[in-house]
């Protein structure tokens, strides 16, 4: 599907965009752990993380999600789940993949897990691996991707130093450690994002934060976690699209309500700090055990910055955004230790460069992030997603804030992560965002 972008004469007013995926994720996977029912309002029913849900019921949980977004899990916990009878397809989602691993790795069946092109062409022995340390027996293709044959066992726990900051490999180990003979520990070279621990503490896990990046979970034979109540947080990933056309438009304020903004995910809010860009946090309050607030970013004045290793992982989504505000910001900004970009739903450091390049930026692929050098107006072009939906995103708010019309081939994959994602772009666009999440 093809979409185009006009150039917005002006950006104005509130928007509310759709819940946390990685929290909605969770919500569901940890709810069939629990004994008892959880009640999740506020989920986020995209593509990504029905592909869990549909998991998740295939190994025999009951599960329910109304028209108000309201998700109940009957969980019976861990001992509970029972052997699919078909291959689980995890669509187009590593989280889906990647926690599945984590949670069948200590069950006594065999399953199989695979999902669509982009997916079985990712890396999956930095799951694969540890977990086969723990003593799960996980067969992957030999090119280690998906699909993956999963024999659950007997697990004891390690400790594990992970060379990548990755919240999926974290929460795989997590998940597997929850049943695990003694204590498994992870730790990264970076803090990633932390909704699986606050949600296992919420549900009575023994889980403890270490000081240097490091978590472990005390596993137990017959894990007993409370269900979840909870409204799941707006997501920060969808907030930023708006957040960055914001800031580089010439006329632009807009206010992004309810987003979750966990410190671990916050890193697109320093990052335009840091560039000059003028956001706001306003009413901080919390919900579902998540810091929450409304975010308003109008027109800024941007400056180049260098963005290290050490905001990656909590900008990690968002990254491909950056190098748009780059665009629009004075002098040479460089972003450097993002090599996990190339390992994404598809290769995004060059994907990046291919929509800005098209678009007239000056920008160049390293081995490890972009060197972009700024301010460079942009002009419309026809260019492509891919089937990656953050590079439908970013293609959409290139196109919001050059001249002339731009075209975005494979629009429809929007839908992985935000359903309602061209709806509010065309309102923008015509001057009246539509102000509520789809
Ligand atoms: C996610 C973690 C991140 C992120 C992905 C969602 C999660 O991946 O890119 O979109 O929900 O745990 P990594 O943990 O592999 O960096």
């Amino acid at each position: 599907m093809r979409q185009t972008v006009s150039g917005a004469p002006r950006l104005r007013g509130a928007i509310v965009v759709p819940a946390d995926k990685s929290i909605s994720h969770r919500a569901v996977i940890l709810g069939a752990l629990a004994s008892g029912e959880s009640r999740v309002a506020n989920f986020l029913g995209a593509a990504d993380c029905l592909s869990t849900l549909r998991c998740i019921i295939a190994l025999g949980v009951e599960v329910e999600l109304d028209l108000d977004s309201l998700l109940r899990v009957r969980g019976r916990g861990l001992s509970w789940l029972r052997e699919p009878s078909d291959v689980l397809d995890c669509g187009n989602s590593g989280t889906t993949m990647r926690l599945m691993s984590g949670l069948l790795s200590g069950r006594p069946f065999r399953s199989i897990l695979t999902g669509d092109a982009s997916l079985r062409s990712r890396p999956m022995m930095r799951v694969v691996e540890p977990l086969n340390s723990m003593g799960a027996e996980i067969h992957a293709h030999s090119t280690g991707t998906a699909p993956l044959t999963v024999n659950g066992g007997n697990l004891h726990g390690i400790s594990y130093a992970s060379p990548i900051a990755s919240a999926q490999v974290k929460s795989a180990l997590l998940l597997a450690g929850l049943e695990a003979e003694g204590d498994t520990r992870i730790a990264e070279p970076q803090r990633s994002r932390d909704h699986t621990e606050r949600m296992l503490s919420a549900m009575g896990a023994q889980v403890i934060i270490g000081p240097d990046n490091s978590v472990t979970i005390t596993g137990s034979d017959s894990p007993m976690l409370e269900p979840l109540s909870m409204t799941v947080a707006r997501d920060i990933s969808s907030a930023a699209p708006w957040m960055v056309a914001a800031a580089c438009h010439k006329d632009a304020d807009l206010t992004i309500t309810g987003v979750g903004v966990n410190e671990t995910r916050t890193g697109i809010i320093e990052i335009l700090g840091a560039m000059g860009a003028r956001v706001e946090l306003m009413s901080q309050r919390g919900e579902g055990g998540e810091p929450v607030a409304d975010i308003r970013v109008s027109s800024s004045s941007l400056q180049a910055t260098d963005v290290g290793s050490s905001s990656i992982p909590r900008a990690i989504d968002e990254l491909p955004l950056v190098a748009l505000a780059a665009t629009q910001a004075e002098g040479r900004t460089t972003v450097r230790g993002a090599a996990e970009l190339r390992v994404k739903e598809s290769d995004r450091l060059a994907g990046t460069a291919a929509i800005l390049g098209a678009m007239g930026a000056s920008i160049e692929v390293t081995n490890d992030g972009w060197v972009i050098d700024g301010p460079t107006p942009l002009s419309g072009a026809s260019v492509t997603a891919g089937s990656d939906h953050r590079m439908a995103f970013l293609a959409a708010i290139a196109g919001l804030v050059a001249t002339g019309e731009t075209m975005v081939e494979g629009a429809e994959t929007a839908a992985i992560s935000y359903p309602g994602f061209w709806g509010e772009i065309d309102a923008l666009a015509s001057g009246a965002p539509q102000s509520a999440a789809r």
